[in-house]
């Protein structure tokens, strides 16, 4: 019986490649930004109509869902998720397909999910007399800005009447091989929030830091001071990065103590309740340092994504059900990685599992990461990316 939904789906799937490249080429050369993204929308909206599917808009401004209800006796229902936001980077490939608006690039992939779920509507829409339950396609803006499209979305109400049972998303994945995917139960991705902090002092001539309050050194206690929150405060088995990535001084020469210094960070970790916490200490750690050095301090901590689980029973099953479509060599282990993602959003709803697309060819040497200026795929992923996604979803959903 397995057999015949994977050959339907896998002859579906052949029918409808070609438009999916397609799509994604369309989509390549015409990206936008986070919000912005009217476009996109339109083009998704002209797709599904003409593929006969019914949608509704206006999901955080130009997002699209749409609803595929099989043909066969069911009432459950699992949601699929592309998102559709690009970067402000300036593309340097020399492909027919490269982007046409200056500054902007799909170097996230977010053009490969998004056409990949367009082919998966396509081929659910040309096997719907053959499967029981509910398909939700959640095409969803800016994943790339906070507060995040997908934060906006289940405001919106995206996951209710009627709360799918799981939801799926992909992401293109460079140093996997087109043709294979990777899987991580448990813990994922980090939660990600940024941190500013101004040091307030007193500047001054260098020879004389009585007469001054020296930010620089307030920083530079502050630095190593809040190191300690990661690595004392913190149980050791919770992952944790706090990274300064920039700090700068108002004024100041090598003789001349500046009045202040700001300092932009990053904090990412994996649980919501030391989050929580760790916040409270950044706070107290950098107000007592200073105080101690007679300076006062702002401190801004910008909430940002909450870290992502990949539900335990979805994603072995999700798993199992790719080595079914793909063969057990071609689903990979994954390890945990601390960049973040707005899927997470949705993953502390209901029981999610978002996976990897192989999209790399070392031969090819198509090797370049994700948000720079050479990121390209190679588009054998599209023999696997629609149709796993329909396989998976109505596996999960009882069909054989
Ligand atoms: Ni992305």
């Amino acid at each position: 019986m397995a057999e015949t939904l994977l050959h339907l789906v896998k002859k579906a799937s052949e029918r409808h490649i070609d438009s999916v490249i397609r799509d994604r080429r369309h989509l390549h050369m015409h990206p936008e930004l986070s919000f912005e993204e009217e476009a996109t929308g339109k083009y998704i909206q002209s797709r599904l109509q003409s593929l006969g599917i019914r949608y509704s808009t206006g999901w955080a401004e130009h997002g699209v869902v749409a609803e595929i209800q099989g043909g066969k006796p069911g009432k459950q229902m699992i949601a699929l998720r592309a998102d559709m936001d690009a970067l402000p980077i300036q593309e340097e490939n020399q492909v027919p397909y490269c982007s046409v608006n200056p500054g902007v690039m799909h170097a996230c992939g977010h053009d490969v999910h998004t056409a990949s779920l367009l082919g998966a509507a396509a081929l659910l829409q040309d096997i719907r007399d053959h499967f029981a339950g509910t398909i939700r396609l959640i095409f969803q803006p800016a994943e790339e800005k906070l507060p995040g499209g997908a934060s906006l979305l289940i405001k919106q109400g995206v996951l209710a009447n009627p709360v799918p049972e799981g939801i799926l998303g992909q992401h293109v994945h460079p140093p996997l091989e087109a043709g294979t995917v990777g899987f991580r139960e448990g813990m994922f991705m980090a939660s990600c929030d940024e941190i500013y902090i101004t040091l307030k002092g007193k500047g001054g001539h260098g020879a004389l830091p009585h007469e001054c309050i020296d930010p620089i050194m307030m920083a530079a206690a502050v630095l190593t001071g809040l190191q300690q929150v990661v690595s004392r405060k913190s149980d050791p088995l919770v992952p944790n990065v706090l990274t300064f990535g920039k700090i700068q001084s108002k004024g100041g020469a090598n003789n001349v103590i500046p009045n202040e210094v700001r300092l932009e960070g990053t904090f990412r970790t994996m649980n919501e309740e030391w989050r929580r916490d760790a916040h409270q200490w950044i706070r107290t750690t950098v107000n007592h340092i200073c105080a101690s050095m007679g300076g006062t301090c702002d401190i801004d901590i910008e909430v940002g994504y909450p870290f992502l689980v990949n539900d335990l029973a979805l994603t072995r099953s999700s798993r199992q059900y790719a080595a079914e479509y793909l063969g057990t060599e071609n689903v990979i282990p994954l390890e945990p990685r601390m960049t973040a993602e707005d899927f997470s959003y949705y993953s502390q709803e209901i029981p999610a599992c978002f996976y990897r697309l192989g999209t790399g060819n070392k031969t090819k040497k198509i090797t370049s990461p994700v948000h720079t200026t050479t990121f390209d795929i190679d588009e054998r992923a599209f023999e696997i990316s629609s149709g796993l996604m329909v396989f998976l979803a109505l596996r999960r959903l009882g069909n054989q």
